[in-house]
């Protein structure tokens, strides 16, 4: 077992951590870097993880490469950047690592192992929460020999690009995120939810967030409503708010603004849920898919 990151670095005695040479690679397109030879199965020392958290904030997304770590190392890694949450569908928790969320469709002895309809619709993780999520990173496990991809877009680019009529029509509005919003469609659609109790109904009552937020490290603006979650605009006629909010979803994810992760073998994706939205693009019902996710809590959007 490696001392715990706050021991460690608390511990005079300790050597200094080395630096590791990687390199960060932009993606072509609207989002993401990937970053080329760094382990983190090592604790990072803190140049490299300034270095690699100035990346996270330039792109928005690093796809760690070739990632040989366990549980606990994707668990202490995440929690470098903040705070972790703990999905409601305890369900699907990683047996002794509540921090992680399983994300698969495989059944075994006909029961889920993991979610497995995660991101079916575009959304920015927790966002149904008071305080949501900073970034999540995604640990690929087993992957399909087709399909699977995940799909992000560059909320950013999307506030940045709104034709002038819709900025206005949004300008200082807020929007109503339910955890509940697409809950009973994904129901009907699959056998991936569980009626919840009404302890965890309890805990995912809707919240009011800004339609267009400030990202607290970067300073640029979002925007920040998803078909998965957002169900409704602030003090906006009802009929009014469903168009304004069809026309944003569809705005978000122009082409260009999006980017499609071909996921490769222990692949590990840091995404920032405060500049983009996500969705899973699909997994053929017969091949199997299993990714280990970890969630980091965010601050209040403003
Ligand atoms: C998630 C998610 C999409 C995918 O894990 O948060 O939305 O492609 N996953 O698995
Ligand atoms: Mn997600």
């Amino acid at each position: 077992m490696s001392p715990s990151n706050a021991l460690r670095r608390e511990d005079p005695a300790a050597p200094a951590l080395p630096s590791q040479s990687f390199d960060v690679r932009p993606l072509p397109g609207p989002v993401g870097a990937e970053i080329i030879g760094l382990d983190l199965s090592h604790e990072l020392n803190a140049a490299d993880f300034a270095r690699v958290h100035q990346a996270h904030l330039d792109h928005h997304l690093l796809v760690f490469r070739d990632q040989r770590i366990t549980p606990q190392q994707h668990v202490d890694f995440s929690r470098r950047f903040g705070p972790l949450m703990i999905h409601v569908l305890h369900q699907f928790h990683l047996a002794g690592h509540p921090e992680i969320l399983i994300v698969s469709n495989i059944l075994e002895d006909g029961k889920p192992i993991g979610l497995g309809d995660a991101g079916k619709y575009w959304h920015s993780d927790i966002s149904y929460k008071p305080l949501p999520s900073l970034g999540s990173l995604l640990h690929a496990q087993e992957l399909p020999s087709e399909g699977g991809d995940t799909l992000f877009a560059n909320m950013h680019l999307a506030y940045d690009t709104l034709p002038v009529a819709l900025r206005n029509a949004i300008d200082g509005k807020q929007a109503v995120h339910s955890y509940l919003a697409q809950y009973g469609q994904l129901q009907k659609e699959g056998n991936w939810r569980p009626n919840l109790s009404a302890q965890q109904i309890a805990q995912v009552q809707e919240v009011v967030h800004p339609v267009v937020r400030t990202h607290p490290e970067n300073g640029k603006r979002a925007l920040f409503v998803s078909e998965g979650f957002t169900t409704r605009l602030v003090n906006v006629p009802e009929d009014e708010s469903r168009a304004l909010l069809a026309e944003l979803f569809a705005h978000s994810v122009r082409p260009e603004h999006i980017y499609r992760h071909r996921w490769q073998p222990q692949d590990l994706v840091f995404w920032d849920n405060r500049s983009l939205i996500h969705l899973a693009g699909g997994t053929p019902d017969h091949l199997r898919r299993k990714l280990y996710r970890t969630t980091i809590e965010g601050d209040v959007p403003f």
